[in-house]
């Protein structure tokens, strides 16, 4: 019998400012909830035996947003970055970071390096947090570490990607109803299938995962093959 091959699953938590407007709160408290939802979805995807969970958490352009919509957003990164790794380093999933953090304030930054795992080799669920993370800005980085090297195969020219040791999406829910990828994965989602939920980030949660997982083994993976 072929080995099965752990799931892949890319997540873009869309939705946060809207649910918090229905609630007539701040958008920082969505930002929160957001927040807050990382930790359960996280189980959540591990206890259905997915591989890979990378979770789409700040845009290259995000970073074009109000001051002090960003400064809220790296105040919770720095509470929740830090709630986060001894969890996740109890729980022996690995954690990676993909994305430009080097532009960050140091201390946000700190939080966030807090959560990578010494060892992602040895663990059998794999959590990537995409933050400052563009595919554009990703794919150009590429390009110049490629510059000089001849011609690349596509295996080798993905080597120099972020995610050079993460499977392509096999999977890519977004939440919060808008149709689109906004500079996530646009390489690596070549051949994803993708599910888009009016369910905003907040809210998105086992009983969402499963619907999304159901749709998903209903579909016919062909590849360009019949
Ligand atoms: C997603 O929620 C979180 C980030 C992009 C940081 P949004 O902040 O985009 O929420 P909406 O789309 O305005 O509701
Ligand atoms: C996508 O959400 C980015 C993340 C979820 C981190 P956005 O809210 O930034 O996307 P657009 O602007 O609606 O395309
Ligand atoms: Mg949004």
């Amino acid at each position: 019998m072929a080995e099965k091959i752990p799931l892949s699953l890319g997540i873009i938590m869309d939705g946060n400012g809207r649910w918090a407007k229905k609630r007539l709160l701040p958008r920082s408290a969505g930002h929160e909830a957001g927040m807050r939802r990382i930790l359960k979805l996280v189980e959540d995807v591990r206890a259905r035996g997915v591989g890979y969970l990378t979770l789409y958490a700040l845009s290259t352009e995000n970073l074009s947003r109000p001051k002090e919509e960003l400064e809220g957003l790296y105040s919770l990164f720095r509470k929740y970055f830090a709630r986060y790794a001894p969890r996740l380093a109890e729980s022996g999933a690995a954690v990676k970071v993909i994305g430009d953090i080097s532009v960050l304030p140091g201390d946000v930054r700190g939080s966030i390096e807090s959560v990578c795992s010494a060892a992602p080799e040895r663990a059998d669920f794999t959590v990537v947090f995409a933050v400052n993370y563009g595919s554009r800005a990703e794919i150009v980085r590429a390009a110049g570490l490629a510059a000089g090297r001849g011609s690349l195969t596509e295996g080798e020219f993905a080597k120099l990607l972020y995610t050079a040791d993460v499977p392509d999406p096999d999977l890519i829910i977004r939440t919060g109803g808008e149709l689109r990828l906004s500079n996530f994965l646009l390489w690596q989602s070549a051949y994803a299938e993708l599910y888009f939920t009016d369910v905003l980030f907040p809210d998105f949660d086992g009983r969402c995962l499963d619907e999304a997982l159901k749709e998903y083994s209903r579909r016919n993976r062909r590849f360009g093959r019949v």
